[in-house]
């Protein structure tokens, strides 16, 4: 590549100065060595028991023998490095990463003009552009935006908005907000952000603001939580109703049956899967709990209270003063296929159905299973159905 080649003349003058210097430092090793034996092997890096046994040798040996050279192979080997860098020195391990922007040219260390504590990812089709359009307005520079496209357009999105040059945009066609979760959000990629923004693209967000949000809910302590939903527009859970005069709300107003004590989902500890917003300690949990095959994500919403602290009803909630209204757009639930004269979204449908039962299926089989290699008795009766 161009920009990597150098002058030759350059060049040769500067291995001859490579050269002396060499030369120079293998003589003063050599004139070390001789006269301190045993300084070169600790100030080689070794492990530290091999550097043990290595002195220990040589005090026995002291009287008898004069130091004979050892062969030394210093090789890395540290367990505590992540699985399959072990062979790396710890320091130059970079275990965690974020979607911070840089440039191609000057010092790295000043590429970052800011760095953004809360991520913002919305799952869109072109179509709902104008709705993206104003999350964004309602999301200040203290996010990172990601936006997952459905429907493989991106570039038109640069086109129209001057935002959308700074966005991160990941195109893969017909695939879920829950699949692209899994793949692109793992916890250690996204470990630089505070609160992570799940969405979905059908929300008006005239009365939300991101940045008021987040200041609530660390006030409440809420490691899960959602926007209250316009209850003039519709709502599937009687707990994500979007309260009047209240800041946040954490259980359901109406006393169902089956929500008696302890509090569960869907009385309380619950929050829907279009707009969940998690902190980075819950969402370390949920991305393990995310199937790779159940790209629905239902049921997932009556799992999440597994993934923070009990009692979970107090670290879930709903926040009621920033809402947000639901549109109830099917859009991606169209890109379903005509099968047997069923409509493409009835397909979608019936497969998130069926997602629902595996996994709730999954949950309890692997709890049970849990509980029986430790030869206890559950706890608990199943706890992600209804
Ligand atoms: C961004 O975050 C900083 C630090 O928390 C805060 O001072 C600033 O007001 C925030 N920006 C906006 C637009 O709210
Ligand atoms: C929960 O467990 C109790 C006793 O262990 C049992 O009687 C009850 O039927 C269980 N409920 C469900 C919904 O499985």
């Amino acid at each position: 590549m161009g920009i990597l080649s150098r002058s030759s003349s350059r060049r040769s003058e500067e291995s001859m100065k490579l050269l002396t210097t060499a030369l120079f430092a293998i003589a003063f090793g050599i004139l070390l060595g001789l006269s301190f034996p045993s300084l070169w092997i600790t100030q080689t890096s070794l492990p530290r028991n091999l550097l043990r046994s290595i002195a220990i040798s040589h005090r026995n040996s002291e009287t008898a023998t004069p130091p004979k050279a050892i062969d030394i192979t210093t090789k890395i080997w540290e367990p505590s490095n992540p699985r399959g860098a072990e062979r790396l020195p710890p320091g130059i391990i970079a275990s965690e990463s974020d979607f911070y922007l840089r440039r191609l040219w000057g010092n790295p260390d000043e590429d970052l003009k800011k760095q953004p504590r809360y991520l913002a990812t919305f799952t869109v089709g072109y179509n709902q552009r104008h709705n993206i359009d104003a999350y964004v307005n309602k999301f200040s520079d203290n996010f990172t935006i990601v936006l997952f496209h459905y429907d493989g357009r991106t570039s038109e999105w640069n086109d129209e908005f001057e935002w959308s040059k700074n966005a991160i945009h990941i195109s893969v066609k017909k695939q879920t907000k829950w699949w692209y979760a899994k793949r692109f959000l793992h916890p250690d990629i996204v470990a630089q952000y505070d609160y992570i923004f799940i969405w979905d693209e059908d929300l008006g967000v005239d009365h939300f603001n991101a940045e008021e949000y987040v200041r609530i809910v660390k006030k409440h302590g809420l490691e899960i939580s959602q926007p209250g939903l316009d209850p003039e527009r519709g709502f599937n859970w009687q707990i994500t109703k979007r309260r009047e005069h209240s800041e946040v709300h954490k259980e359901t107003d109406e006393k169902l049956d089956w929500c008696s004590h302890p509090p569960r989902p869907p009385c309380a500890g619950f929050v829907e899967i279009m707009a969940p917003v998690f902190s980075k300690n819950a969402w370390r949990c949920v991305w393990y709990m995310i199937q790779n095959d159940l790209v629905h994500g239902w049921g997932l919403d009556f799992a999440l209270r597994r993934c923070v602290e009990e009692p979970a009803y107090e670290k879930i909630g709903i926040v009621d003063s920033q809402w947000i209204v639901h549109q109830f757009i099917p859009s991606l639930g169209n890109e379903g296929n005509s099968e047997n004269g069923k409509a493409p979204w009835q397909g979608v449908r019936d497969r998130c159905q069926m997602e629902w039962k595996l996994f709730e299926k999954r949950v309890e089989n692997a709890e049970k299973d849990y509980f029986k290699s430790l030869q206890v008795e559950s706890p608990s009766n199943s706890t992600t159905s209804r």
